[in-house]
Order: C-alpha cells, then sequence, then structure tokens
C-alpha cells in the first residue's frame, strides 16, 4: 500500500459555496437566518489567505461548518471539485476530509483530556495512510512539529492541560502541516492568545499559504489581523456578504458602511489600549496606528 500523496501538491482544487442558506429555529416559534444566500469559492491554484470578518452573530462559525461538512445547510450546495460534498463517494470523501481541515479558537476543546496529545498525530498518520511504522511515524510528527517551531520534547507525552494556549494551537497547525491540505478553515484561531502568541501564529498560517501553498479562510471579528495577514477579505454582516475585495482595496475604500464602521474601531488585543488604535493605510497598505488624543 502506498503512503498518500501530499494532496496540496496534486491538481488545483476548489471548494464551492453556492447559494448558502441556513436557517435555525429561533425562541418561541421564531426563525433565525444564519447565513442568507451566500456564494463565495476557495481555489488552490492561487494560494490566497481570504478572510471572513464581521460581528459576533453574523453567521461566521455557521459558514465555518458547512465549508467543512459538519453542517447540512438549509439551501443551497457546497461543491468540491464540482461535486456536491453530499454526494461523493467514500474515497472522494476521504480525500475532502484531508484537503480541507479545521483550526477552531479554542484547541482545548479539540483534545480528549483523558489521552496525550500525541494522539491526535497518530490518528491522523492512521486514518490517511501518512507513514508505515512507528519510527516513520514518529518522523513525520517531528517534522511537523518543527515546521511550527515547536520542540517535541516540550509538548509529545503531555496531557492538552499542560501545555499554554499557544502551544495547544500550535498542534493543530503541526496537524495541519502534517496532513498539508489545500485548504484551512480558521475559526478566530487567534482570539484566545495574547498579542505576541497571536503574532507568531499568523506569520505560521502565512508561512503555510507561502511555503506549502494553502488557502486559508481566515476566520475573525477583529480588523487588525487581517491587516497584518493582508490577501482577500470579506465582510460579513447579518448572514449576507456585504463586501468583498483585497484587503488593501477594501480598506482604502470601503464602500459599506459596516466595514466603515469596523475600520474605525479596530480594538487591539490590550484592553487597556482598546479603541486607542485605528486601521491607516501609510504607502497603500493598511497599518494599526495609535489614535492621537
Ligand atoms: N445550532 C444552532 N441552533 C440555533 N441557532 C444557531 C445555531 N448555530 C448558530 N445559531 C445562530 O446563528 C447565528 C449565527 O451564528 P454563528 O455562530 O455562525 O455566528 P458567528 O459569526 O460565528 O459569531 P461569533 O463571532 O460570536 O462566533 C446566531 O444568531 C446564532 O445564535
Ligand atoms: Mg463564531
Amino acid at each position: 500500500m502506498a503512503v498518500a500523496e501530499t494532496v496540496a501538491e496534486a491538481v488545483a482544487k476548489t471548494i464551492r459555496l453556492d447559494d448558502i442558506t441556513q436557517v435555525f429555529p429561533g425562541r418561541l416559534g421564531t426563525k433565525v437566518v444564519a447565513v442568507d444566500h451566500v456564494s463565495f469559492e476557495l481555489k488552490s491554484d492561487t494560494p490566497r489567505i481570504a478572510s471572513l470578518v464581521g460581528a459576533s452573530g453574523s453567521g461566521k462559525s455557521t459558514i465555518a461548518r458547512i465549508l467543512l461538512g459538519l453542517q447540512r445547510p438549509t439551501s443551497g450546495q457546497v461543491t468540491y471539485q464540482g461535486k456536491d460534498v453530499g454526494s461523493l463517494s467514500r474515497s472522494e470523501y476521504t480525500t475532502y476530509r484531508r484537503d480541507v481541515q479545521p483550526v477552531f479558537q479554542d484547541p482545548y476543546a479539540i483534545f480528549n483530556p483523558f489521552y496525550r496529545v500525541d494522539r491526535i498525530f497518530w490518528k491522523a498518520i492512521r486514518n490517511f495512510k501518512l507513514a508505515h511504522g512507528r519510527a516513520a511515524g514518529m518522523n513525520k510528527i517531528e517534522e511537523s512539529l518543527e515546521a511550527v517551531r515547536l520542540r517535541p520534547g516540550e509538548v509529545l507525552g503531555r496531557y492538552a492541560h499542560q501545555l499554554s494556549g499557544g502551544q495547544r494551537q500550535r498542534l493543530m497547525l503541526a496537524r495541519v502541516h502534517m496532513l498539508q491540505p489545500s485548504f484551512v478553515i480558521a475559526d478566530e484561531p487567534v482570539s484566545m492568545l495574547d498579542a505576541q502568541v497571536r503574532r507568531h501564529f499568523l506569520d505560521i498560517m502565512i508561512d503555510f499559504q507561502q511555503t506549502y501553498g494553502m488557502t486559508t479562510l481566515f476566520i475573525t471579528h477583529d480588523l487588525s489581523t487581517v491587516a497584518y495577514v493582508g490577501g482577500d477579505m470579506m465582510t460579513i454582516y447579518k448572514g449576507q456578504i456585504v463586501e468583498q475585495g483585497t484587503v488593501k482595496e477594501v480598506m482604502t475604500h470601503p464602500s459599506h458602511a459596516y466595514t466603515k464602521l469596523l475600520i474605525d474601531s479596530v480594538p487591539t488585543p490590550d484592553p487597556n489600549d482598546r479603541w486607542k488604535t485605528r486601521v491607516e493605510l501609510k504607502d497603500g497598505v493598511p497599518r494599526i496606528v495609535p489614535i492621537e488624543t
């Protein structure tokens, strides 16, 4: 049995949301339209980071779950390589599950408290036949840990609660590195990290895009991180994509009132410094600058 090739280096991949609507039952018989006729696609042939920016409750996580196949939309279609995700064959579904990888906000919830963190890697190796035998598997794990600048001796053999939030989140990135997907769906991956660890994480995410060609949907409510990673952005407002373009274009000429408001009220990770910074363009590049008082 051959070791599966890395997915990202194979043919160009496309995942597409087509007119997706998600309705949830609300309170007292009402309905919540979490996602309202959303269409966009992610393509692997021109690897990009696309940020999805919006306030709490605007439908970001619902879109992430739909892309990951964790939620069937009320209407509309999700296609992977032109085929409805719901009707993929078994082997196509395995490829899709490897090729579209999540990184969630709270990595603590991903780890089973009763097992050492090593288990997430061995499971991935087994499920996707990434290596044969213990030595080859261990090599692969160490290589991926090093790619996210974690020392194997610091993290292997430990339980999730014995690690820092930043280490747990980088373990998830190491798992992504090991699987080499075409797409990464990162739902608020840095919201729980402090400023320095946050930057470190974003740098690895940018490195994955540039070095391995991973196309990333980066979900956030924080425009300063969008300015930092660059690429493309979409603004979501009450379940609808109200604006999209390159980060540079949108931040220079925001057309939707909500994007303007976001740009004017960029919070910073430091709670004492909240609302005292804003995004401004310097030589055409968005930067975070303090508001002069
Ligand atoms: N399983 C569910 N059942 C009922 N309502 C839901 C469910 N999941 C999400 N919702 C509702 O759908 C809307 C969108 O939720 P979603 O989690 O996608 O927002 P979000 O943009 O990710 O918010 P946040 O920034 O707080 O994470 C919200 O009104 C939410 O309450
Ligand atoms: Mg969310």
